[in-house]
């Protein structure tokens, strides 16, 4: 068996989430695939565009809700490049899924925190689904999303859906000086939102996502706030390309983001030899 033979998927919709995202809808080619591929909230796959090559995304729908398999991605190179050229009907090629997975089963019982940014969003878009579609085996749910600008909001219907939930906090941001003279948000850097917002910390469980900056600034700020470190999660999914172990290509000294990981505590984080 050759473990790089990508499965058929066909793009069922495709949503222009802003400028530069994208996402898919997708569904197997085969009914029985589409029956039974299972996975986890925080794994990813490996999408590819016939003659142009694979890219990484994690899978951003919830496996709570299996009609469709969604990624969202951003126009940055050959591949995303060639991603955006198809059509609804289109057929791409997936392998997957890969990875660990973020811990929704222990996390049942406990407060959930939410923080993204930009296209941060994606990942932590499928747990908050996984958790939301399982409401009642969770305690406060708080979501805070930060975006550059209006237009790089991400999920917008989604969003005003999760305002709408009376048992939800859901707090979005821009940038300063990314909001328009209508817009009713925040404005302010994510790390900024989450001090004034200040999500308890006891019993809580963080899941991070966004660029480099918003994390490195975010950390101080849930320390304070009295998370402990192996309670804030995020999800790392640069550098991969095999998704497998073999190319060499992910790994952070001995430890492998795409088997250890995509998902790690902070705590791991920190122990990890380099810049990630
Ligand atoms: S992506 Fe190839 S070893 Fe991790």
């Amino acid at each position: 068996m050759n473990i790089y033979k990508p499965d058929l998927v066909e793009i069922k919709d495709i949503i222009d989430e802003t400028p530069d995202i994208k996402t898919f809808k997708l569904q197997f080619k085969d009914p029985q695939l589409n029956k039974n591929f299972s996975f986890q909230a925080g794994q990813f796959a490996e999408y590819s565009v016939f003659g142009e090559g694979e890219c990484t995304f994690c899978i951003a729908s919830s496996p709570t809700r299996p009609e469709f398999l969604e990624c969202s991605f951003k126009l940055y190179g050959k591949v995303t490049n060639a991603m955006r050229k198809l059509k609804v009907g289109d057929t791409l090629g997936l392998r997957g899924p890969y990875g660990n997975y973020f811990p929704v089963e222990e996390m049942k019982g406990k407060n959930v925190v939410f923080i993204a940014g930009g296209i941060g969003l994606a990942p932590v878009r499928c747990v908050i689904w996984n958790v939301l579609d399982l409401r009642s085996e969770f305690k406060d749910i708080t979501i805070i999303y930060g975006a550059r600008t209006e237009a790089d909001i991400v999920y917008k219907n989604e969003i005003e859906e999760w305002k709408s939930m009376k048992d939800i906090k859901t707090i979005v941001t821009v940038d300063p000086g990314g909001e328009s003279p209508n817009w009713k948000g925040e404005v302010g850097f994510v790390p900024t939102i989450v001090e004034k917002v200040a999500p308890k910390s006891e019993n809580t469980v963080a899941i991070i996502c966004g660029p480099p900056v918003m994390i490195k600034y975010t950390m101080p700020v849930m320390l304070k706030l009295g998370f402990t470190e192996e309670n804030i999660l995020t999800t790392l999914e640069n550098r991969m390309k095999c998704g497998l172990g073999k190319c060499g290509r992910c790994n952070i000294g001995s430890v492998y983001v795409c088997k250890d990981g995509p998902v790690f505590s902070y705590q791991q984080l920190k122990e990890l030899p380099e810049d990630y």
